[in-house]
């Protein structure tokens, strides 16, 4: 049933008169069924509100739209959350902790940082600084290890912003369900990139090489897998050197922008991963300087350790695909990657699901403030970047300041519920379910002050 479903999401139920049939059949159901609502919502709540006997709760809403009059005042006021977690990973260390917060102060929280302990001087040096700039009753920098930071979860927050592995990111909303908090996971995964026949193979290698070998691989969002036909693959090999070489010269190990691995256990799974497939460029390691070469594996297969987990290093495989179709599949049999990239004049790759999306380049749309930015799934939970950071740490109340006059009007709406009043009400505003939307707009136009939206 759940598989079924699986299968159908995102096809089926797409389309936009798939959507107005199906809301059309709820409205049935609960035309056809007002009886036995009736019933069964009568046996455990008797008449509360009388929200039931008045006809599904329509009427009622429409009901009290009559009774705000333009002396109201209906207002969304953006409050912050509270105090803010903002955990922080380590491979973009000042990046991926300053954005967030920024968005947090906007939005009038206060916050709590806690860098990576892997990034040691990033995070001492936001402990021994900020604290210089920002006010320190409301900001604060936490420099915490693994069982520190267990320790630190364990408290209340209002909102946790976690940026890392999904493993982790595990760890962090089990905490945050203990207090029912909010949490934004900025997670990872194994972003493909299929590159149809059609390309112009020395663009797609450079800006393929660009994204994969940008920190030495060490970008959540990087396109971590090709998926191409045979052909393709020929074709992309040579182009893929010529890159590489252009950008890192002969020996990128000279190279001054080439990144080296972060640190000896994430070297060593990284170099592990070699054993996929067959090396047809790069491949050199030295472990004393944590380097590993911009690196291209072919004829890599599905069960090969590489297509097991996010390499997060300089490695690209290519595997092998005979068609669109195919590489569509192998994405859909996948967990939801945080970005999907194409190469290709062909649309049909919106039949996939990730976080994100870009057709023929590769990160650039993340550099886009007007693009939010977050995964699904198991690459991520909410979403951030530009107005969208703020908007994650806002909080939209909904207010209404009413007048306290006009009480005469109240008195329908007060039990006892008489038979008159509730056939008084039924007659006058049961919304019959084809055309509900015009009364429904008409009585909010006339009766209902403007929303306004406060900051
Ligand atoms: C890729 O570029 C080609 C040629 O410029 C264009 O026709 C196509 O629509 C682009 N594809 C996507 C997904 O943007």
């Amino acid at each position: 049933m759940l598989l079924r479903m699986m299968v159908v999401v995102g096809m089926g139920t797409r389309p936009m008169e798939y959507r107005v049939a199906q809301l059309e059949a709820l409205g049935r159901f609960l035309e056809e069924k007002k009886q036995d609502i009736l019933e069964a919502t009568g046996d455990t709540r008797g008449r509360c509100w009388g929200a039931e006997q008045l006809g599904q709760g329509t009427a009622l809403r429409s009901w009290s739209f009559l009774q705000m009059t333009q002396l109201d005042s209906a207002f969304i006021r953006k409050d912050p959350y509270g105090v803010v977690l903002i955990i922080g990973p380590w491979n973009y260390p000042i990046h991926l902790l300053l954005g967030p917060l920024i968005g947090a102060i906007a939005a009038g929280n206060c916050v709590v940082i806690k860098p990576s302990e892997k990034a040691k001087n990033t995070g001492r040096l936001l402990a021994e600084s900020l604290g210089c700039y920002l006010d320190s009753d409301c900001f604060a920098v936490v420099t915490a290890g693994v069982q520190e930071t267990t320790r630190l979860l364990e408290n209340k927050f209002d909102y946790i912003f976690f940026t890392g592995s999904p493993s982790v990111g595990r760890m962090v909303m089990a905490a945050a369900a203990k207090h029912l908090t909010p949490v934004t996971l900025e997670l990872g995964g194994k972003n493909p990139c299929y590159v149809s026949d059609t390309c112009d193979v020395r663009s797609v290698a450079r800006r393929l090489a660009w994204g994969r070998f940008f920190n030495a691989g060490q970008t959540c969002v990087a396109p971590d897998y090709v998926l191409c036909t045979l052909e393709m693959q020929e074709k992309l090999m040579p182009a893929l050197r010529e890159a590489i070489t252009e950008f890192y010269g002969s020996n990128p190990r000279e190279s001054p922008d080439f990144g080296r691995i972060v640190g000896q256990k994430e070297f060593q799974r990284i170099r592990a991963l070699l054993c996929s497939g067959r090396v047809a460029i790069g491949g050199q390691t030295d472990e004393k300087d944590l380097y590993i070469a911009p690196t291209v594996l072919a004829d890599v297969l599905p069960s090969d350790p590489i297509m097991q987990e996010e390499i997060f290093g300089p490695i690209l495989p290519i595997v092998v695909v005979a068609s669109m179709d195919e590489a569509i599949d192998f994405i859909n049999e996948r967990p939801q990657p945080l970005a999907i990239y194409t190469f290709s004049s062909d649309s049909k790759v919106s039949r996939t699901s990730s976080g994100s999306f870009c057709g023929n380049d590769t990160l650039t749309h993340m550099i886009l403030t007007s693009l939010p930015f977050g995964g699904i799934g198991c690459s991520g939970l909410g979403r951030y970047h530009g107005k969208f950071t703020f908007d994650t740490f806002t909080h939209q109340r909904g207010c209404l300041h009413r007048n306290m006059g006009l009480e005469a009007l109240n008195t329908l709406r007060y039990p006892p519920y008489s038979q008159q009043k509730l056939g008084f009400l039924t007659a006058t505003f049961e919304i019959k379910r084809k055309g509900a939307l015009l009364p429904v707009a008409f009585l909010l136009c006339v009766t209902l002050p403007v929303v306004k939206t406060l900051h």
